[in-house]
């Protein structure tokens, strides 16, 4: 009897303490990985997500609202839940309406549910969707490596259908929204496991999300450097569609000029701030590929450009699409920062907060010949700047949502690294 009190102490013991230690840890950041899909120039990462887990496939959307998933087709999960409307998710979402779906339930299919707006901004759709809660599982990290999985049982996301999946890179499911919103990626992995409100980017052909914050370790050791930079809230949404009074989710810069071989160019600065109704300005995308300017910007920027390269001997030569200026490649070096071209200087808000843009981040060799990578983002466009892709490419960034700034380190290049260094060998 004493012996069998004993066996079951020590299975208790040994029980309560599997438990304790599983739920003990806590992470101090989390990473996943992004891969460019080369069709599409689209960001992919994949979470595991449902129960059983599986990998879902995921654009980037940095300023994205929440995780969206198409729910329609393959959802198969023992641990999904509607949000109920009017529940405290639901205000957390900043849903306004309820959702009543009859022809259920199923996932995506609910009775009185609480109902958001999913957005795919690559072919500017939106449509209504399913607030909802399942199980989410992403890999730890210390800064170095990848450390032990970890799971959020109720992450909140929105089931989307099929068709919103339009423009997508093959096999994505979703989107996985990035924005400054409650239920987006960053603010909720921070609440869930109490880090702080930042996260980093560091996007290539492979690179990294990062959760959470330093230390942020590339091979050979390094930690990139920062400056830093206020971010601007447009206090209109950029979304597809909204509701009348929502701000954007979106991550607004001050570029107060811009310099081309420290050279000035002159722009109409009303476009480079947020308006009352929320247009000029600008912003970082990962839905462009290429940083797009207002025409008269563009203009100013692209015959200011063209005048320094032919200083340089760099002679214009017919334009490749969707290009608009293309240079040859005669008389043009490389160096580690890539093809040594006129340099662009962002002169953004704050102390010493310059943004130098080489060669590896302004051309592109295409057919032979080397293209300026900013293109013409028209007369009248929403936001005047956006920075796309391409010139986001090897340079690291940190969002700083609790002190509302961006930290930038230009090229990783000059510094002997890229984002494709994270060590992926795990340590957990
Ligand atoms: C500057 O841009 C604003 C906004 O587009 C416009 O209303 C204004 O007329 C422009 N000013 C000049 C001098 O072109
Ligand atoms: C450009 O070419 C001209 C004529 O060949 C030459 O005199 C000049 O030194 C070159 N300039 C540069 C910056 O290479
Ligand atoms: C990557 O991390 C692993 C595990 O910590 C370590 O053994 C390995 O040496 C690292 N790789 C490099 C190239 O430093």
């Amino acid at each position: 009897m004493a012996t069998l009190v004993l066996f079951f102490a020590i299975l208790l013991f040994l029980l309560v303490s599997v438990s304790d230690a599983q739920s003990s840890f806590r992470p101090k950041a989390l990473i996943l990985r992004v891969e460019k899909d080369a069709s599409t120039l689209q960001y992919v990462t994949t979470i595991n997500q449902r129960t059983p887990l599986v990998p879902v496939r995921l654009v980037v959307h940095l300023g994205g609202q929440f995780l969206w998933v198409d729910c329609d087709r393959n959802y198969v999960s023992s641990s999904y839940r509607p949000v109920r409307c009017r529940s405290a998710q639901c205000a957390l979402a900043r849903a306004s309406a309820c959702g009543d779906c009859v022809d259920g339930p199923r996932p995506g299919c609910n009775r009185n549910t609480c109902s958001v707006i999913p957005d795919n901004p690559f072919i500017r759709t939106a449509t209504s969707g399913e607030l909802a809660q399942d199980i989410v599982s992403i890999q730890s990290t210390d800064g170095s490596n990848p450390g032990r999985v970890v799971t959020v049982p109720n992450y909140i996301f929105t089931c989307a259908p099929t068709f919103l999946l339009e423009g997508l890179a093959r096999g994505a499911t979703g989107l996985a929204g990035l924005g400054r919103a409650r239920v987006g990626l960053p603010l909720q992995l921070a609440a869930a496991f109490s880090f702080p409100r930042k996260f980093a980017i560091c996007l290539a052909t492979s690179g990294v999300i990062i959760f959470g914050d330093r230390p942020y370790r590339f091979l050979p050791g390094l930690e990139p450097s920062l400056r830093y930079t206020p971010l601007f809230i447009n206090p209109v949404s950029t979304a597809s569609a909204y509701t009348q009074g929502e701000p954007s989710d979106e991550y607004f810069i001050r570029v107060n000029s811009i310099r081309i071989n420290d050279k000035p160019l002159s722009i109409n600065t009303t476009l480079l701030k947020i308006d009352s109704e929320g247009n000029g300005g600008t912003k970082i995308s990962t839905v462009n590929p290429y940083t797009t300017l207002e025409t008269s910007i563009y203009r100013a920027f692209t015959s200011l450009f063209i005048q320094e390269a032919a200083a340089r001997n760099i002679s214009r030569v017919a334009a490749v699409a969707p290009f608009g200026v293309c240079f040859s490649t005669q008389n043009v070096f490389y160096s580690r920062v890539g093809p040594n071209v006129p340099y662009i200087d962002l002169v953004l808000q704050g102390q010493n907060a310059v943004w130098t843009i080489t060669g590896s981040n302004s051309m592109v060799y295409i057919n032979d010949v080397l293209c300026l990578t900013f293109l013409d983002g028209g007369s009248n466009p929403r936001t005047s700047i956006v920075i796309g892709g391409y010139q986001l490419e090897n340079n690291f960034f940190q969002f700083d949502l609790a002190a509302s700034r961006l930290g930038f380190s230009g090229t990783l290049l000059g510094s002997r690294t890229t984002c494709a260094n994270f060590n992926f060998t795990s340590n957990a």
